[in-house]
This record gives C-alpha cells, sequence and structure tokens, in this order.
C-alpha cells in the first residue's frame, strides 16, 4: 500500500467515527504533513482520495473541508469526482478519423445534410446576398440581429416562457454557447456536475476551463437520478450543473416534467445554475414541443442553451444563449474573441423565420427522421441478439447501443474504420477509466446500398465478437 493510500485510510477511519464535524475544514496539508510525518505530496494526495470518494471537499484556497454525510457509502457508489479531464485529444482524433468523405457517416453528430439546408432557406440566402446592407456588421454585434432575437425570444412565449430579446445573446452555434456561459459562471477548480455519459462538448469544455467535474448516473426509467442529484449537491459545493434533459446526446431519453419540476426546486433551494443543453429540442416526434428548464425557472438560474445546426444546418453556425440578466457578461467575452456571429447569415436567417417556412421545414424533418430512426431500430433489432441492448427513443436521430460486456466499443470503432465506417464508441461519452462498451449510430441517412451493406458490416462484426 503506498503512503497516501495508508494515510487516506487512517483519515477515512477518523472521519467516519465522528471525529470532525461536517463543513468543518481539516488541518491544512503543511499541518497535516507535520501531524502525520508524511511529506506534502502525500499528503494532497490523501486528501484528493478522500475527495475523490466524497468524504471531503476543498474549496479554493481555503482547504479541505469535511462533507455533509461522510458516512454515506451509497453516494461514493454512484457520484463520482473527475479531478482530471483528458478528453479532448480523443475527440480531436475521433473527429479527424471520420472527416474523410468515403466514410459512412454513422459516427457523425449531424443530421444528413440532405435534410437540412432547406430550399427556401437557400433562396433567402441567395436574395439577400445582393444587397449590401446584408453585411453591414454593426446590428449585428453582440447581442445579435434584433430581428432574429424577437423571433426566437417569440418561439420562448410560445411555450409559456416570457422572454425579451435582451435576454437571448446570439453565439457561434450550441458549442459556443455553452462555453460562453460556462465562462460566465466558473472560475478554474470550481465544482460542475455533468451526466455520467454526456456529448463530448461539455467534457471538453470542463478540460478546457479547468473545472473538477462530479458525475451522476443516468436513471434507467427518468433518465436524470434526482436521489443521486441530491446526494452530490449535498456533498460538493457545486456552483454549477450542465446538463442535456431533452433528446439527450447520446442515450436520446427526454426527462418528464415532473422530474424538471423537481430539478428546478431543488437548484432554487441550494441556488446552483444550471446550463442546458437544448441543441435537439425540435425534433421530438411526439405531439408536443417538450419544456425546458427554463420554464420551470423562476430565479434566472437557467441559460439556455441551442442552435439551428440539427435543424437548419451545423454549417450556419449560429446558436444562442437565452441569458436573462447575464446578458452583459456574455457579450464581454465575445467581444474578447470572436467579435460578432457572422453578421449576412443572421440577417437571411431573420428573414426565413419571418415566415412559415421554418415550421413546414420542421414538420418535414421530425416525420423523416422519425421513419429513419424507426427503420434503423427494426432492423437492428432483427439483427442483433438479446445481448445488445438497442435504447429507443421517439426524438433526435441517434441509437445508443450497449454491446455485451466483453465488446470493447473502441476496438470495433477501429475495425469499422478499416472498412470505411464510422462510428461513435462510447469512449467520447463517459470518463476514460471506464472501458466503453457503448455505440452510438446516427440513423438519419436513407439506407441506400451503400449504408445498408455498411449496416451489415457492423452487424456482422459486433455478433461475431459476442460469439
Ligand atoms: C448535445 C450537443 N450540444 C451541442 C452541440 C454543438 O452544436 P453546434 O453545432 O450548434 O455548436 C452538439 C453538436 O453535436 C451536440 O450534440
Amino acid at each position: 500500500m503506498y503512503k497516501s493510500e495508508q494515510l487516506a485510510l487512517s483519515l477515512k477511519h477518523l472521519i467516519e467515527s465522528g471525529a470532525w464535524k461536517a463543513n468543518e475544514k481539516l488541518p491544512s496539508l503543511r499541518q497535516q504533513a507535520e501531524i502525520s510525518g508524511f511529506s506534502l505530496i502525500t499528503v494532497m494526495n490523501a486528501y484528493q482520495e478522500l475527495e475523490a470518494q466524497g468524504l471531503i471537499y476543498s474549496k479554493e484556497k481555503l482547504g479541505y473541508f469535511i462533507a455533509e454525510d461522510p458516512n454515506s457509502l451509497e453516494i461514493a457508489k454512484t457520484v463520482i469526482l473527475n479531478e482530471k479531464i483528458e478528453i479532448n485529444s480523443t475527440v480531436f482524433r475521433y473527429l479527424k478519423s471520420i472527416q474523410s468523405e468515403n466514410i459512412v457517416p454513422f459516427g457523425i453528430a449531424f443530421p444528413d445534410s440532405q435534410l437540412l439546408y432547406s430550399t427556401k432557406l437557400m433562396q433567402t440566402l441567395a436574395q439577400r446576398a445582393k444587397h449590401r446592407q446584408s453585411y453591414e456588421q454593426v446590428p449585428s454585434l453582440p447581442p445579435g440581429n434584433l430581428e432574429l432575437r424577437k423571433l426566437i425570444a417569440q418561439r420562448y412565449c410560445m411555450q409559456g416562457i416570457p422572454t425579451d430579446p435582451s435576454d437571448i445573446v446570439i453565439t457561434s452555434g450550441g458549442l459556443d454557447a455553452l462555453n460562453l456561459a460556462l465562462q460566465t459562471l466558473t472560475q478554474p477548480g470550481d465544482y460542475i456536475l455533468l451526466q455520467e455519459t454526456i456529448f463530448y462538448g461539455a467534457w471538453q469544455a470542463t478540460e478546457h476551463l479547468g473545472l473538477k467535474v462530479i458525475t451522476i448516473p443516468e436513471h434507467p426509467e427518468h433518465g436524470l437520478d434526482l436521489d443521486a442529484f441530491k446526494n452530490a449537491i449535498s456533498n460538493y459545493p457545486i456552483k454549477v450543473c450542465l446538463l442535456m434533459l431533452n433528446s439527450h446526446n447520446p442515450i436520446g431519453f427526454t426527462v418528464s416534467d415532473e422530474i424538471k419540476l423537481q430539478l428546478a426546486k431543488l437548484l432554487q433551494e441550494h441556488h446552483i445554475y444550471l446550463i442546458e443543453d437544448d441543441v435537439y429540442e425540435e425534433l421530438y416526434f411526439d405531439h408536443k414541443k417538450p419544456l425546458s428548464m427554463k420554464y420551470f425557472d423562476q430565479q434566472n438560474l437557467v441559460f439556455h442553451c441551442s442552435s439551428f445546426s440539427k435543424t437548419l444546418g451545423a454549417g450556419f453556425r449560429i446558436g444562442w444563449v437565452y441569458a436573462g440578466k447575464f446578458s452583459e457578461n456574455i457579450q464581454h467575452l465575445q467581444l474578447m474573441s470572436t467579435l460578432s456571429v457572422n453578421s449576412f447569415i443572421q440577417n437571411a436567417l431573420a428573414d426565413y423565420l419571418s415566415h412559415r417556412y421554418y415550421e413546414k421545414h420542421l414538420k418535414t424533418l421530425r416525420n423523416t427522421l422519425k421513419r429513419l430512426k424507426n427503420q434503423y431500430y427494426q432492423y437492428l433489432s432483427k439483427h442483433l441478439p438479446e445481448t445488445f441492448k438497442i435504447h429507443y427513443y421517439p426524438s433526435g436521430y441517434f441509437l445508443w447501443i450497449s454491446l455485451p460486456e466483453r465488446i470493447n466499443s473502441n476496438v470495433v470503432y477501429h475495425e469499422m474504420l478499416l472498412h470505411q465506417i464510422g462510428v461513435a464508441s462510447g469512449a467520447l461519452f463517459y470518463r476514460s477509466d471506464k472501458t466503453p462498451h457503448h455505440l452510438r449510430i446516427n440513423c438519419s441517412f436513407e439506407l441506400t446500398e451503400r449504408t445498408q451493406q455498411a449496416l451489415d458490416q457492423l452487424i456482422q462484426y459486433i455478433v461475431s465478437e459476442s460469439d
């Protein structure tokens, strides 16, 4: 046993025996080194180990404190502290590997471009392109084109969320919105809560900003596990959460209104901010658009982030954040980085959205995605044995497949690349010390001869590996 493990164990016994009260400060690293006779580095490693177990927590510049309920073993099982996030290079290599046009794009994050870039929108762009004023930058500087913000605000109002255009800031896509919101709310070393399985952009943002990540597992039935959430917030000084509650990427679930309401109450009680990633909000197959957390937000704690990337085209790079009273903070950050979002595209989108075209386009898109997702689901269900679990939810265009334990999805990903087929491995969506056993398949592509053949090759390979 390492010295740090020895020290961590004896401190753990002391904590469990009640030697300190909840939220009481532990001896500083230096004091502990003097008391125990171990080196500073050993003490630091021991404290970090206890922190990872949920027994203590740290506060920037103040030291380490005893967690609220140190005897709770339950929390150690489900809520996990991930101190050092290193996912960016994996995502970088992955995105590079699937970029070639020859690769069957089951691994990409966007719908088939044939379903986006609607003809009416392209006509609007062509008409706008002829006029000089379409390119003027000043009206599009942060917070962004007023007409576009008015139209986005109207869409919130239609869902019963009172919104003023000044609440909205236009960003360079949804990812920029998430990053700006995170930068506004956090300092390096702050605690953030994420879902255990989540879009890699969320992991990348926390890596970039040097945040400590607490993860909670998904609930098999409800999507969000409220008990794990309560455990996490009572044991760590969490300042902000970044969650996906509608058409979760990669799994696909949508959390019920009842759970959202309870979550909103907890956020308010503990004054915790929520950055809600809702870029798939329009891609529901049921009759009613799911509510965002903004609907339940009474204290301006929710930064709702969305974009047109999944509905009109990622190439436009237009998104937004509902920032409310934090609008100015976001704009300050924009003026130091991207300055403004493309003014020509903002103008053209405002024009396009002011007609009924967008609603018609969304209707067609939803119907097509529903048909294709069902088709892929039926086909995969027919050809994969029961040891594979295909998670189907009525929204979006991803199928999340749990593979039998013996199949490592990174191996599947590399093998498929040899056949010019892209698939997304679970490794992109959860922490790196777990062996990945999941695949995310993008099913927004028509089953042509080529895609059908690729799907068959994938099925054949994973079934043979499961024998
Ligand atoms: C869950 C999720 N959030 C955000 C983004 C980024 O969206 P955008 O292209 O608008 O930046 C993506 C794109 O894949 C995504 O899947």
